[in-house]
């Protein structure tokens, strides 16, 4: 089966390697796009970054596989995945909620996306790294892994950092979506993500006519990196029954 998977904020397709990897070797192709500006690819201008425009970006991509992808989102790709749904539900054969929400953010999170910009623009990403860095994880996290995702935020550019900042700010409320939505749906979530918590996923999933919720153990916002062969187990059960 065709497999996309949309990466997170500051990431790049690079996040999904152990589900290349570990999916791959059960013969499905997981493709891995990194979203404009992130991964090395060509940005936007900062006015041009939307959900929409991510969700546009890979609507195209999707339309040059052979057949029907099942598309999986993290946090900030979930926020993609769900634009892509309301714009161009008929393109899927599946869709995979990882780590993230449906709704919009409280105000002072929104708030404090424009803060970040100015403070990216004006001293660089790393605070912004090293506190990310901070939330992301599970408490008992290898040192190892907090490196890993260390090392991929700081290969991205200013230019997508602020982008996706920005487009993550102005994004709409896609609650509304989830009845709406007629494609099997897996959701998966880590027990201690404290970003998006089992409650948020809790809502996405009951909101859903054909959901299957899995809570992965030992895991935080970053369930493929911190928990893959959990995470790509109940990705190949949910598979089997689609
Ligand atoms: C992500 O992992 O994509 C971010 O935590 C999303 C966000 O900042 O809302």
């Amino acid at each position: 089966m065709n497999i996309v998977l949309i990466h997170g904020f500051p990431f790049d397709g690079s996040m999904w390697q152990a589900q290349v990897d570990g999916l791959g070797a059960k013969g499905h192709t997981v493709h891995t796009p990194h979203l404009p500006g992130f991964g090395g690819t060509l940005g936007w201008p900062k006015e041009q970054y939307s959900i929409e425009a991510f969700a546009d970006f890979i609507y195209k991509f999707i339309s040059t596989l052979p057949d029907k992808p099942v598309v999986g989102g993290l946090s900030m790709g979930g926020y993609v995945l769900a634009a892509l749904l309301r714009e161009h539900p008929e393109a899927l054969r599946g869709a995979m909620f990882i780590d993230t929400r449906i709704d919009v953010d409280a105000p002072e999170i929104r708030e404090r996306r424009y803060v970040t910009i100015e403070e990216v623009q004006k001293s660089g990403p790393e605070n912004l790294f090293q506190s990310m860095a901070a939330r992301l994880l599970a408490p008992k996290a290898p040192q190892a892994v907090k490196d890993h995702i260390l090392g991929i935020m700081r290969k991205q550019s200013i230019e997508a950092i602020i982008g996706g900042q920005w487009a993550m700010a102005r994004r709409r409320d896609n609650t509304d979506l989830l009845p709406q939505i007629n494609v099997p749906c897996l959701v998966i979530v880590g027990a201690d993500d404290a970003t998006t918590p089992p409650s948020v996923a809790m809502k996405i999933h009951n909101n859903i006519k054909k959901s299957q919720l899995v809570q992965i153990a030992n895991a935080g916002h970053m369930a493929p990196i911190e928990q893959p062969h959990s995470v790509n187990a109940a990705i190949e059960t949910y598979l089997k029954v689609i």
